[in-house]
């Protein structure tokens, strides 16, 4: 049987989000990819977010979310912000903006009538969504729901995967050769390079939490 080539999951083409969450006190989001309509009638919008983030803690306890689309304003700097470290240790939150105007080098937000903030920093949409259903799916959880609100906040374009891949990922360096003729595997998704022969099949990268799948090996 010939075998599978994995690089086939690149051709699949995503958009971008933030997906913010509001438990107490605590406002949080995190980078999603997987934000779809996967019905009309009734709408329903799908997110699956990795059980290992803490927005997703949030959302499973309160049942409610938003999804801001990022459009291709987005800066490098939302991304990492809100894909690379995890609410658990950093508030997202505390030097963002919600008084109103788009402040320069803040992230600026409104708080929905859901009661959980959206992101109006290189934005063009957001949506407010009230789960209807979970689905366990291993890695992540597939919540879907009802939207409750949406509004359109930008006439710019939105992000995808591969415009991010292409324009707003800054490129990773060049490779260099090491006197020891090291492999190095290297996260597709961010950057992260890990010295080594073999890659743990359970490996997740430390930065963006994307699994062995997405890392590539370059023989220095
Ligand atoms: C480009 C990009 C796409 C991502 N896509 C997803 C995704 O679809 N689902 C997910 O759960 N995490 C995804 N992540 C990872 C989370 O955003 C990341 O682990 C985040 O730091 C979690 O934050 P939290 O612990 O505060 O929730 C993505 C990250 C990046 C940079």
């Amino acid at each position: 049987m010939a075998e599978m080539n994995t690089k086939a999951m690149f051709k699949l083409s995503y958009g971008l989000y933030v997906c913010t969450a509001k438990r107490g006190d605590k406002l949080n989001g995190c980078i999603i990819n997987t934000a779809i309509q996967v019905a009309s009638e009734p709408n329903r919008i799908s997110i699956a977010v990795n059980k290992a983030n803490f927005t997703h803690d949030m959302i499973k306890e309160t049942g409610v979310c938003n999804v801001s689309a990022l459009s291709t304003d987005a800066t490098f700097d939302i991304f990492k912000h809100f894909g690379f470290q995890s609410g658990r240790d950093v508030n997202k939150f505390e030097d963002a903006d919600n008084s109103g105007k788009i402040a320069e080098g803040k992230i600026s937000y409104k708080i929905a009538e859901n009661g959980v903030p959206y992101v109006e920093t290189g934005t063009n949409a957001y949506f407010s969504l009230k789960v209807e259903q979970m689905v366990d799916l291993g890695s992540h959880t597939l919540f879907i729901c009802e939207p409750t609100m949406m509004d359109v906040l930008a006439d710019t374009s939105s992000c995808t995967y591969d415009y991010y891949q292409n324009n707003i990922k800054p490129k990773p360096q060049a490779v260099g050769t090491t006197p020891k003729g090291e492999t190095v595997w290297r996260c597709v998704i961010c950057g992260y390079e890990w010295v080594g022969e073999e890659l743990p099949d359970d490996f997740i990268c430390p930065i963006c939490k994307h699994p062995k799948a997405d890392f590539e090996k370059i023989v220095r």
